[in-house]
């Protein structure tokens, strides 16, 4: 059987009606159909005109009586709402509590495209007590690559980053909170970190570094690398030892079972959706503040079971820095000045393990390494452009 057009009839007639073939005899309808137009055309400015203004009359009035311009806008260009401050806050210092931070930081914008150019960048985030002594290698490393990258360093509260203007590092201090090492207030800072850097909407990908750390490849590599990963970098592993599975307390069960515990290095990498995550979450957090105290070490076990129990298949699972714990004990090796020559940098670029890339294998596993001693500065700085490639 055949369905009824009763749609298109309807159309049809509509398109028909909407400017009458002959209404009056005499007058061609090319004229009639300009007339119309030019008189609806006339009225609607009019009509417009009119309400304008008196929609502007009756707004200003209204503000004026409520907001007078004199005393809420002194410089009312100034401190119009704009989009730029938004997406990128022009100062990193504010006065906001972590709790009031962490909010504001884990907004997502519903519409998927942003309304302005966005190139992604990668933040740079030391956790450091004060000093910085590798800042002239990272300022070397940054060079030339402005737009692509941000910086922020969480120190001591009282602690002044003295560095010059033209340095990557300065204004970068974000407010600070003391930190006690192998307590939960190390996995505050972190967060802090992240949160201060997830307010510039452009930072896509988050890598936490210390003040013992150093670039091993040049930054292009390093961008690219971390850009088009599909995996985050956090280590994560499984050990069934005192210092593995032994850090587990079963007060966390069952939010948190003994078969999701990892363990992992502290220095991690994250996008930035898995960065939102973690600045969210309470409910884990609460537990590791609570159960995971003297010697838990909650920095080398909060992101590692977070990512394990909830977004185990972005995370690549290893580490991207390079760190030499062959010498055994609880701290690893420190290089300094002696060690430094082209070999050895080298052997970190590619020390012989292949690891696993968006699927497929490389040798290029490590773009960071530490522990290096301040005296290591100077030799370092005379192998960038041979060795490092910056
Ligand atoms: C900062 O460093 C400069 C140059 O190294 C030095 O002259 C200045 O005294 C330092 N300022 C402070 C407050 O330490
Ligand atoms: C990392 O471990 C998780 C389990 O937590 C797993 O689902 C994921 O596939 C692993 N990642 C890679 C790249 O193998
Ligand atoms: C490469 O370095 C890592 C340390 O980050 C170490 O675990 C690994 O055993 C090293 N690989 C080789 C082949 O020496
Ligand atoms: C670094 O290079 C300079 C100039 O080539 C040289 O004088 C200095 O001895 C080198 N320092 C080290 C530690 O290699």
């Amino acid at each position: 059987m055949e369905m009824k057009p009763i749609l298109k009839t309807r159309e049809d007639e509509n398109s028909t009606d909407y400017f009458p073939p002959s209404p009056r005899k005499g007058l061609p309808f090319g004229f009639m159909k300009l007339a119309c137009g030019l008189v609806l055309f006339m009225g609607g400015i009019i009509l417009g005109m009119t309400m304008r203004a008196r929609f502007n009359w009756y707004f200003t009035s209204q503000t004026e009586l409520f907001f007078p311009e004199t005393i809420y806008c002194t410089d009312c260009d100034r401190e119009a709402m704009d989009l730029r401050s938004f997406v990128k806050p022009s100062n990193l210092m504010h006065k906001m509590t972590d709790d009031e931070l962490f909010w504001r930081a884990t907004m997502v914008p519903k519409i998927e495209d942003y309304p302005f150019k966005r190139v992604p960048k990668v933040a740079f985030m030391f956790l450091t007590r004060g000093p910085l002594p590798f800042y002239p290698l990272w300022d070397r490393f940054f060079k030339g690559h402005k737009g692509l990258f941000s910086v922020y360093v969480h120190a001591l509260p009282d602690y002044k980053l003295n560095v010059s203007r033209n340095s990557a590092f300065y204004g970068r201090q974000i407010p600070s909170e003391d930190v006690q090492w192998g307590s939960v207030t190390l996995v505050d800072a972190e967060k802090r970190l992240l949160a201060n850097a997830l307010l510039d909407f452009s930072n896509e990908r988050f890598v936490l570094l210390s003040e013992s750390c150093i670039p091993v490849f040049n930054f292009p590599t390093v961008y690219e690398y971390l850009i088009n990963s599909a995996h985050s970098f956090v280590q994560s592993y499984d050990e069934d030892s005192s210092r593995g599975r032994g850090r587990y307390n079963t007060r966390m069960y069952p939010t948190i079972m003994l078969s999701q515990w990892r363990k992992g290095s502290q220095w991690f990498e994250l996008n930035r959706r898995l960065a939102i995550d973690i600045v969210a979450d309470y409910k884990c957090y609460s537990l590791f503040q609570r159960h995971c105290r003297p010697s838990c070490y909650p920095d080398e076990h909060y992101i590692p079971t977070y990512l394990n129990m909830f977004r185990g298949a972005l995370n690549a699972n290893r580490s991207v820095t390079w760190v030499d714990w062959s010498r055994g004990g609880p701290h690893p090796a420190r290089y300094g000045r002696e060690s430094i020559t082209q070999g050895f940098i080298e052997s970190i670029r590619n020390n012989g393990t292949i690891c696993t890339y968006n699927n497929e294998p490389t040798s290029v596993c490590y773009l960071f390494a530490r522990k290096f001693a301040p005296s290591a500065l100077e030799p370092l700085l005379n192998l960038t452009s041979t060795v490092m490639d910056f």
